[in-house]
């Protein structure tokens, strides 16, 4: 019997040849030796996917007809999955071995280095992510250039500049006050913080990020400790939910992590110290998790190399080990836990490395694509666009050789990314 979905497919299908007739080169038909279903978890063998312009136009068995003059792209001998996505990055800056080099780069400068590293992310088949802080709304700037087929890169969500409290793990507090260095979203106050929103919204942003506790690579601040009140935190969502922008907060100890929950935050990037509880509650509100367990093991190792001063490193050390253990236990419990990595705390490009870490530490590797994938694509509330291949969403499409569910360290040498129907690379 034919089910629904297939017979719906093909019916589009019929529908998209009739239309097409007298220009079916427009189609690309990709065949895929094997491709996961990123709703179901599962493997389907033998498959062909048609592409026309940048949305998916159908899926198919094998012996489908192919239409003539279609091109047709042969990745029979791969597995085949939805481009993958990062709900933690930070693009913005060009990455050099210097801790201290922003101080020294001009938002020009920086913004070049943005553009370089979007373009690798994409390469590592990184389709959609989302830049989470930035200053001067260079986020904004590459994202623009990027849809407007300017540059190339992933599809971004971007907040603009994170929100904090003064001296907090948002603000910047190196230099001594007589430099008056300042975060650009620094905001302290109910009315301050809804007003940055609104700055943030006026000049672009896709979403909120605030930080609601003290962080490793910030000066001066306790990752356990919180910051921003309750009244803040709830006037910060109700802003940004009200313009349509869900929020991300940085929280890396319990206390801000539940009062950020209890705020109505969407996500909580990093949330190193869970406990049952706060798990508990994110799963009752629906509250994504984002914990970037990898870069742990890049700051460890390189960060004295890299200049990074010994107060950090003693932070990552306090947080690095009892983040994964949080990772198990959020999983365990069936929490919401999403892909994020933190790029820019290590190298651009490198994000994939963070699939054999979240399948170490309690995800199976179906679980691990599915965080990238479908459960992001609800995170940034683009169901409809991204995350897995339908007829209708783009055509945002990778593929890796050998099949990660046997081998996840798959996902760290991805051979072939297509976006929007655009092909990046090929192998
Ligand atoms: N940006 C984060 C912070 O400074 C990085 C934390 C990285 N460490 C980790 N184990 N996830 O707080």
């Amino acid at each position: 019997m034919v089910s629904q979905a297939r017979f719906t497919a093909y019916v589009a299908l019929a529908m998209l040849f009739l239309s097409t007739a007298a220009v079916s080169q427009e189609i690309t038909v990709i065949r895929a030796g094997a491709l996961f279903d990123s709703r179901s978890g599962d493997v389907e063998q033998d498959r062909l996917i048609f592409v026309q312009d940048e949305r998916i136009a159908g899926v198919t068995d094998g012996d489908e007809p192919i239409p003539e003059g279609a091109r047709v792209i042969d990745l029979s001998d791969s597995f085949v999955l939805p481009g993958v996505m990062d709900m933690h990055t930070h693009i913005v800056g060009n990455l050099s071995n210097n801790y201290f080099s922003g101080y020294f780069q001009s938002p020009h400068r920086a913004t070049i280095g943005g553009v370089v590293n979007a373009h690798i992310t994409l390469l590592a088949g990184f389709t959609t992510i989302r830049n989470v802080g930035a200053g001067d709304y260079a986020d904004v700037a590459i994202r623009n250039a990027i849809n407007a087929g300017e540059i190339p890169g992933p599809r971004l969500a971007v907040s603009g500049p994170s929100l904090g409290i003064t001296g907090g793990h948002c603000d910047s507090n190196s230099l001594n006050f007589s430099y008056e260095e300042r975060g650009d979203g620094v905001a302290d106050g109910p009315w301050a913080v809804r007003e940055q929103v609104r700055k943030n919204v006026k000049y672009g942003a896709d979403l909120t990020k605030f930080c609601a506790t003290g962080g490793v690579m910030s000066k001066g601040t306790n990752v356990g400790m919180t910051q921003y009140t309750l009244e803040e935190m709830e006037a910060i969502v109700d802003e940004s939910h009200t313009h349509g922008r869900k929020v991300a907060a940085h929280a890396h100890g319990n206390d801000g992590i539940k009062r950020a929950i209890t705020a109505g935050v969407d996500s909580i990037e990093h949330a190193s110290f869970l406990d049952r509880e706060a798990i508990q509650m994110g799963i009752d509100r629906g509250t994504f998790f984002a914990l970037d367990i990898y870069n742990t093991e890049y700051t460890l190792e390189m960060g004295a190399a890299n200049g990074l001063p010994e107060e950090n490193i003693a932070k990552e050390r306090q947080v690095g080990t009892v983040q994964r253990q949080s990772f198990t236990l959020a999983v365990e419990m069936g929490a919401k836990v999403v892909f994020a990595t933190d790029s820019g705390v290590y190298p651009h490009g490198d994000n994939g490395k963070q699939f054999a870490r979240a399948v170490r530490f309690g995800m199976t590797p179906a679980q691990a694509l599915q965080s990238a994938t479908s459960l992001t694509a609800e995170l940034l509330g683009w169901e409809d666009r991204v995350g897995a291949i339908e007829s209708g969403l783009y055509a945002d499409i990778i593929a890796v050789h050998g099949n990660p569910l046997n081998d996840i360290t798959e996902m760290e040498d991805v051979d072939f990314v297509m976006k929007g129907g655009v092909v990046y690379k090929e192998q």
